[in-house]
């Protein structure tokens, strides 16, 4: 008998689905399987202001295949000039959901990002007053942290002194890829949630460099140690509602990724449920995948769950596409390198 799973409308709440050309290639994808998606506003100029974000969500909508349920809720990148009343009143307004914070350089386009935490207090004091989410980057970027502590390290010299200088702000700590962020987030007094991407719940980083380096599996924050994975599924798993899917499906053309200089990111919107019902079912967990990919999302942001549900069939393994063409170029998917055996049937 074909083993199935119904479960509501998931929601992607961490996608970046870029501009132009390849939004139009990869749109299609997340709004096939998701209802809304966390947009970030990582583009070439940032999405700073009210008007930036009233404009891309208007290119989103616009790029939408016909007939598609998708509601893109978006972002605002925070950087050491943005005006507190112009957050305050794209929040009113309904526009946007949340504000990104990049430390300067931690990742693919974050040079507008924030560099003295001082400098953006005022915004962050106003969005605790209003109730508006913060989700976070949590990297340092010195040079003298190594790339593979910069989450930990953030954790105690950034994260936890803005949350004690600010009470009342409301923080999503993005795709967390180690132990001590998934106990930060677990033990944490006040309104924190975090997200938790499929590479990281898949893979870890002899994945990407032991055999040959896999340039598709290179995203930041950096696959860890293969002791923090199991962590990160324990708290995906868990049924804890802080721990919610956020895919950071980041798409850069094949020729930008297989190159001297390869740029970060997975783009695993192709196949991103198809995955991570793979890790619940390992994990003997399927009955709490509803809960991570429909459920506590909503319930942090204050929205409603989706009223329409998906069907997931399990079968033999499915063929992973290698790459979806876009106008930007051809984008390699996603491939885990083992078998998953989950597939959307509707
Ligand atoms: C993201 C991108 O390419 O925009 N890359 C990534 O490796 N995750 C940026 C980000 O979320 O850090
Ligand atoms: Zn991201």
């Amino acid at each position: 008998m074909t083993e199935r799973l119904t479960i509501r409308r998931p929601d992607d709440w961490h996608l970046h689905l870029r501009d132009g050309e390849m939004l139009k290639g990869v749109l299609p994808h997340s709004a096939r399987d998701f209802a809304r998606a966390i947009i970030m506003p990582n583009l070439v100029p940032p999405v700073v202001r009210g008007d930036d974000a009233r404009a891309y969500r208007d290119r989103i909508l616009a790029a939408l295949p016909e007939g598609a349920d998708f509601t893109p809720l978006m972002t605002l990148y925070l950087t050491e000039d943005t005006d507190p009343d112009d957050v305050a009143e794209a929040h009113a307004s309904g526009l946007v959901t949340a504000v990104k914070l990049y430390p300067a350089g931690a990742t693919t386009n974050s040079a507008s990002g924030v560099r003295d935490f001082d400098k953006v207090q005022g915004v962050l004091e106003r969005m605790a007053e209003i109730g508006l989410p913060l989700c976070v980057h949590g990297e340092v970027t010195h040079a003298d942290v190594d790339i593979f502590d910069r989450e930990a390290v953030f954790i105690d010299e950034v994260l936890d002194p803005i949350r004690r200088a600010t009470p009342g702000l409301r923080v999503v700590m993005e795709h967390i890829t180690t132990e001590d962020a998934a106990e930060y987030v677990t033990e944490a007094t006040g309104d924190i949630g975090a997200t938790i991407t499929i590479q990281h719940l898949m893979l870890d980083r002899n994945d990407m460099l032991a055999g040959g380096i896999r340039p598709h599996f290179y995203c930041l924050p950096i696959l860890k140690r293969g002791t923090h994975r199991p962590a990160l599924v324990e708290a995906a798993t868990g049924g804890n509602p802080r721990f919610f899917l956020g895919t950071d499906s980041a798409p850069h053309a094949t020729d930008l990724k297989e190159n001297a200089c390869g740029c970060a990111g997975c783009f695993t919107a192709p196949i991103a449920l198809s995955c991570l019902t793979e890790v619940f079912d390992e994990a003997g967990a399927l009955d709490r995948l509803e809960g991570f990919a429909s459920l506590h999302g909503p319930a942090f942001y204050g929205l409603p769950v989706n009223q329409a549900t998906i069907t997931l069939e399990k079968g033999a393994p499915i063929d992973f596409s290698d790459s979806v063409p876009t106008g930007a170029g051809p984008v390699t998917v996603f491939n885990p390198g083992r078998p998953v055996h989950w597939r959307v049937a509707s």
